[in-house]
């Protein structure tokens, strides 16, 4: 039976595959409907440029990177209030398709001072697309992130965590995974959400995902327990110090030149 036990093999391997990449249910699971849209403020105009804060020294203290993967979403304002409360910054992956419904939410991102990634046109499987099709998904997504806030995204993730070495080597910005899966996407649940973070460590790039209700619910106790040992919060470009464009960053240790 070496067919079957390679099937079983195959088939095993694949779905802790999809468990480890975590990277939230189908673009068809998505939310639908967002609140009214926030009023434009001063200063948030699309010529303006990044607010681009220093942010703390990741060498001399605790550090984290808080990353929002499949928004803007629903919850993603208020998200960005219980974030300015613990004056926190977070790295946010987005798909194209919903930035380009809501601009005014990317842009508010923005402004705020968080950092902006692409997270492909319509959250796509980018190891499953052919070359042209991959970088299509990306420079839409591209595009439109570029258009409401005026500012390219400086990083990148890919749908699933997955993606072929060419299109990785081919990107000109940081590919970005994540060393922290909290499996709010799994879990629906702000306790089991909270629970996860206690795994987080100094230098920890940490999966989340803001089209969640109980993702939101549980950030303003994680951010009081990681504020209260000491941690401050930074994107993933602050943490990292200088990520390499067509390289995967897990944490904020610079990896491998193999990488
Ligand atoms: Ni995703």
């Amino acid at each position: 039976m070496v067919f079957r036990s390679n099937v079983l093999r195959t088939l095993g391997a694949s779905a802790l595959l999809l468990l480890l990449a975590g990277c939230s249910a189908p673009l068809s699971a998505h939310w639908q409907g967002f609140p009214p849209a926030p009023q434009a403020k001063p200063g948030t105009a699309e010529t303006d440029s990044a607010p681009a804060p220093a942010g703390p020294d990741c060498a001399e203290v605790k550090c984290v990177a808080l990353t929002f993967d499949d928004g803007p979403g629903p919850y993603t304002e208020s998200l960005l209030d219980v974030l300015d409360e613990h004056d926190a910054k977070a790295t946010f992956f987005l798909i194209g398709i919903d930035v380009a419904k809501h601009p005014d939410i990317v842009r508010d991102e923005f402004a705020r001072g968080h950092e902006l990634g692409n997270h492909t046109w319509s959250h796509q499987d980018l190891a499953k697309l052919s070359p042209d099709a991959g970088q299509r998904e990306l420079r839409k997504a591209n595009d439109a992130i570029k258009e409401a806030t005026g500012a390219a995204p400086t990083v990148m993730r890919p749908p699933y965590g997955t993606i072929t070495e060419s299109l990785k080597k081919s990107q000109p910005v940081p590919v970005v995974m994540w060393s922290d899966d909290t499996l709010d996407w799994k879990t629906r649940n702000a306790k089991k959400t909270i629970k996860a973070a206690e795994n987080i460590e100094p230098g920890s790039i940490v999966l989340m995902h803001d089209i969640h209700k109980s993702t939101i619910d549980a950030m303003p106790k994680i951010l009081t327990d990681l504020e209260s040992q000491g941690y401050h919060f930074v994107t993933v470009s602050q943490l990292v110090g200088s990520p390499k464009p067509g390289v995967a960053h897990k944490t904020g240790q610079q990896p491998a030149a193999t990488n």
